[in-house]
């Protein structure tokens, strides 16, 4: 093959969501440092701002999409389903033109989308172009989904109402539980099953890649390779990789200059991230935990996270006097700033993907409390699975817990190592579809 690099463009269709989002414009960036042009085509719903850090890539926007009243409305599986249904047909417009312009621009190699933005599939088929899959989630998470989309919901549901059936072991993803599986809390089962199966059935892109990595979970992947009988590449930790800051929120810094004045691994940080909901119940729990532990702490509530509050309202005022004492409240937080950060010990999170793979990239210990989909399956291999006082003492305290720090640095020794072998390597064997796509060696 010819080694002079042919720049070549390629696109990338996001899902509208900060979990989904940030990997996939660490994929663009890596994909840009590899010598490829980007096109981003999003939805107006949550888009990414050609902030400087992406001022080579062109951002197109699908007309007419969804708002928060619908995301409030149809909760977040619907309004997936929606979206797909509604951005079809304008999706297609867009692309055409997009296409219609290369005569003066560098052609398309190819199409990289969310698996949940299945409704561009119809583009890519009928404009005959290459398309990969990105699953911004794990591959068990992925084997779990195509299994789910197989479930009848009523017999499920009422196998489940049996705490054996819960307990016992998903067949082959030792040691995941039935109680694991993705189900979501943002709708209801039969919504879960239908948005799982809309992706299968629509699935025509001919590789797959995740961010995930085989030193994480080979047996999944094999798994899903054979399941899925089309190439599948980890491509992660996508954030070890590329840096892209493409935060939806505003990230208050302060909490940095807060975190330089805490002893080191001293600090338990706690995130549930960006759509996670908790009742006040579950908020007041937290923060009585946090307050026994006597450990200092930096917490992420979100404004709305805790339905009929705004905020931190009801918090009670004798917590607002110890959060002045040894806490930080912030509204969002540059998460990955702060789990390098010296002073952190222990991430008490809810296990979406990202911050599970951020946590271990960074050697910080976690606390699990998972919410939903994805976060029960990540947090069945995570880590330590109860929460509270007693937990934070451990895992910053005691003994126990600089054991789990140093566990939790081998794992991050061990995944390094594994990105050394390439994060980047491991795309060209993707990019070089049909052998017409060069790379820069
Ligand atoms: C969702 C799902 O919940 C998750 O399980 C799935 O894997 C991806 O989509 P989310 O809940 O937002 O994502 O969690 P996560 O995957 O952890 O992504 C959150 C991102 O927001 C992380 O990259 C994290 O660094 C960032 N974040 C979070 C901040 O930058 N600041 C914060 O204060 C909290």
């Amino acid at each position: 093959m010819d080694e002079k690099l042919v720049k070549r463009r390629i696109v990338l269709v996001p899902v509208p969501a900060q979990g989904h989002v940030t990997p996939i414009m660490q994929l663009g960036k890596a994909l840009h440092s590899k010598g490829f042009s980007i096109t981003v085509i999003q939805t107006q719903y949550n888009r990414v701002s050609s902030s400087q850090d992406f001022s080579d890539f062109q951002f197109l926007t699908i007309p007419g999409t969804l708002t928060d009243s619908d995301l409030n409305n149809l909760g977040a599986l619907r309004f997936l389903i929606k979206l797909n249904q509604i951005c079809e047909a304008s999706f297609k417009h867009c692309f055409g033109q997009l296409l219609q312009e290369q005569v003066s621009r560098d052609d398309i190699a190819c199409v990289i989308y969310d698996e949940y933005m299945y409704f561009s599939a119809a583009a890519f088929k009928e404009f005959q172009l290459p398309s990969v899959i990105f699953s911004t989630t794990n591959a068990t998470a992925f084997v779990c989904r195509s299994a789910l989309s197989k479930f009848n919901a009523d017999k499920f549901l009422i196998d489940m109402k049996d705490p054996e059936v819960q307990n016992s072991l998903f067949p082959g993803l030792d040691p995941l539980r039935y109680k694991d599986l993705p189900t979501s809390a943002f709708g209801t089962l039969d919504d879960s099953i239908n948005l799982y199966s809309e992706a299968v059935n629509t699935r025509t892109a001919s590789t797959v890649i995740i961010n995930s990595a085989s030193c994480l979970e080979s047996s999944s992947l094999s798994r899903l390779q054979r399941e899925l009988q089309v190439p599948v590449y980890p491509i992660g930790p996508l954030h070890i990789a590329a840096s892209a800051p493409s935060s939806l929120l505003v990230e208050d810094r302060s909490c940095i200059e807060w975190l330089d004045k805490q002893k080191p691994s001293s600090v338990v940080y706690i995130s549930l991230g960006s759509l996670g909901l908790m009742e006040n119940k579950d908020m007041l729990e937290m923060a009585r935990g946090l307050s026994n532990s006597n450990q200092p702490f930096l917490w992420v509530i979100r404004p709305g996270s805790v339905p009929g509050s705004e905020w931190t309202e009801s918090l009670p005022e004798e917590f607002s006097k110890l959060v002045s004492e040894r806490g930080y409240i912030v509204k969002w937080a540059p998460q990955m700033e702060v789990l390098r950060h010296r002073a952190v010990g222990g991430f008490w999170s809810h296990c979406g993907w990202n911050s599970t793979l951020e946590s271990i990239g960074e050697g910080v210990p976690m606390i699990c409390r998972p919410i939903t989909g994805d976060q029960k399956v990540n947090a069945r291999r995570a880590g330590e699975r109860n929460c509270g006082e007693r937990v934070v003492k451990r895992l910053i305290v005691d003994e126990e817990g600089e054991d789990m720090r140093k566990r939790a640095m081998d794992l991050k020794e061990k995944l390094e190592a594994s990105v050394r072998s390439g994060v980047l390597d491991a795309l060209n064997p993707v990019l070089t579809i049909d052998g017409k796509i060069k790379l820069v060696s």
